[in-house]
């Protein structure tokens, strides 16, 4: 699909897409529209239940002296309200009502029209960003109505003043949809295709964007230590692996920002073996690691002025006859012991070697990790916020404000000295779990800093938002990439050197 920005219509046949405000205030485009099609719209707005609140939506026919199809009327809430993440919800929300239909091009009519401080360019690039992210799908298994299930739109154009700037503004947005979408389609694929090996191999492509690809086998993790994330590999045949990803867009002398994330690409649980019921959602407990991927993709799309390491800890947690039992003590690379008294608390033990890997290699100016770690905090947060954890509040607070503006919401948890007791093992230096039901995802994030030096650091519990049971406008059910776009803001909103 193709998106366009013009001072004028470049098909008269296009589906006309027009913007409304709460209480059916029609913009200045469509109130002149309205003028020279005898009150077309406004005879539409009477007849119909549409005020023009935020995720409204209105499709008409379109009158007969017109060669559109379509009418569609786009509701955007009241001006107070305005941001950038409902502009992008809007885009969204055009997706399904011509996902449909034999449509082929669209036209959305904003010409000047601005929005508190919002520049008409802002209103195109983001309208159009949010119909980009929405129209992902995952389609490559399906063998039958292949034809079909693809949509006809071919071109989708928005009319500016300001069609250059808008253009501008979109291709580096496109560049962080790249990366959303790469770590969509990891989190979508099955486990028996993409498990450590196989999802290493794909990394190797990001370095078409110039990004550095290590990739670390089982003999380095050995010779580095990593003991805790060996212990959770070593009862499945695929072998694990830890790849390091390297954006350097800023000068050599500028301490990276460092990202880290959870890569189980199926967690059964171990010999603490899963129910049944719902398993098949563990393919998706590799998504930190895929946000991480999409993000130094993003970054690197956009060439960044950031130095960015990713660092991903790739392992499938089965049960077998050589897997780590509940009990086993094993030694991560920071030389502390764990006693593994649940080998479905694995999670916290991969991180702990990458975590530690990590800042002793690269010495970032910040880390934060992403992992599918909990299910206490589905129940506590459930797919509204992610849990954060941190030992520096000035990075909550950048996180947090990177979240109001993207719409990829955090929660501030605690981590507290008080948790220290729960995760003191009676033989080993700590231990990986915690009895009873009590914080179950401030512990595990208790259990992390334990990883962690004076390095700033911040963890996303993101159990609840990598996986989207039903639609939200700007993402389809299924895989989310949550994080991609709140840490690629993160870092062009703070870290970025213009
Ligand atoms: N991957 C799971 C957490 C999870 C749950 C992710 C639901 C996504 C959705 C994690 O490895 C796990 O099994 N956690 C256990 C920890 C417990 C054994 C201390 C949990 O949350 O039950
Ligand atoms: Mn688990
Ligand atoms: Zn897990």
């Amino acid at each position: 699909m193709d998106f366009k920005f013009s001072a004028k219509s470049l098909d008269s046949k296009a589906t006309k897409v027009f913007l409304c405000l709460q209480d059916k205030k029609l913009s200045k485009p469509a109130q002149d529209f309205d003028a020279s099609h005898q009150g077309f719209l406004k005879q539409a707005l009477d007849n119909n239940r549409f005020s023009g609140k935020k995720n409204e939506t209105l499709v008409l026919n379109a009158p007969y002296d017109i060669e559109s199809p379509r009418i569609i009327l786009l509701g955007l809430g009241s001006e107070k309200d305005i941001s950038i993440e409902n502009l992008e919800n809007a885009g969204g929300n055009i997706f399904p009502l011509i996902k449909g239909t034999p449509d082929q091009s669209l036209e959305i009519i904003v010409d000047d029209f601005t929005l508190n401080d919002l520049t008409s360019r802002e209103i195109c690039s983001r309208i159009a960003y949010g119909f980009l992210l929405r129209s992902w799908s995952f389609n490559k298994y399906k063998t039958k109505d292949v034809e079909e299930r693809k949509i006809a739109l071919k071109s989708i154009t928005f009319l500016t003043n300001e069609a250059d700037k808008a253009e501008k503004l979109f291709s580096s947005l496109e560049q962080v949809a790249a990366g959303v979408f790469l770590a969509r389609e990891f989190v979508s694929e099955p486990p028996n295709v993409l498990y450590p090996a196989s999802m290493a191999e794909r990394l190797q492509d990001l370095t078409k964007l110039g990004i550095k690809v290590e990739v670390l086998g089982i003999d380095e993790l050995k010779k580095l230590g990593m003991g805790a994330l060996l212990g959770v590999a070593q009862g499945s045949i695929r072998e694990p692996k830890v790849v390091v990803l390297q954006w350097l867009g800023a000068d050599p002398s500028e301490k990276p920002v460092a990202f880290i994330g959870k890569g189980v690409t199926f967690d059964t649980g171990g010999i603490s073996l899963k129910p049944s019921a719902n398993m098949w959602d563990m393919k998706y407990d590799m998504a930190g690691s895929a946000v991480v991927a999409g993000l130094i993709h993003a970054l690197a799309g956009r060439k960044a002025k950031v130095n960015a390491i990713g660092v991903v800890g790739l392992v499938e947690n089965m049960p077998s006859g050589s897997a780590q039992r509940p009990s086993d003590i094993v030694k991560s690379m920071s030389g502390q012991t764990i006693e593994v008294l649940d080998t479905d608390a694995e999670g916290r033990l991969v991180l702990a070697d990458v975590l530690w890997y990590t800042q002793d290699r690269f010495k970032p100016q910040f880390m934060v990790d992403l992992a599918t770690l909990t299910g206490a905090i589905v129940i506590a947060l459930g797919d509204y916020f992610a849990g954060l954890f941190s030992n520096n509040n000035e990075l909550v607070d950048k996180i947090k404000l990177a979240g109001e503006k993207t719409g990829e919401r955090v929660w501030h948890m605690p981590l507290d000295d008080r948790f220290e007791c729960e995760i003191e093992s009676d033989i080993a230096d700590l231990k990986n779990i915690v009895f009873g039901r009590k914080a179950g995802s401030a512990t595990a994030g208790q259990f992390l800093k334990r990883f962690v030096n004076d390095t700033p650091w911040a963890h996303l519990d993101i159990a609840g938002m990598a996986w989207a049971e039903k639609d939200f406008p700007t993402v389809a059910k299924g895989a989310t990439a949550y994080g991609v776009r709140l840490l690629n803001e993160l870092v062009q909103n703070y870290y970025e050197k213009s």
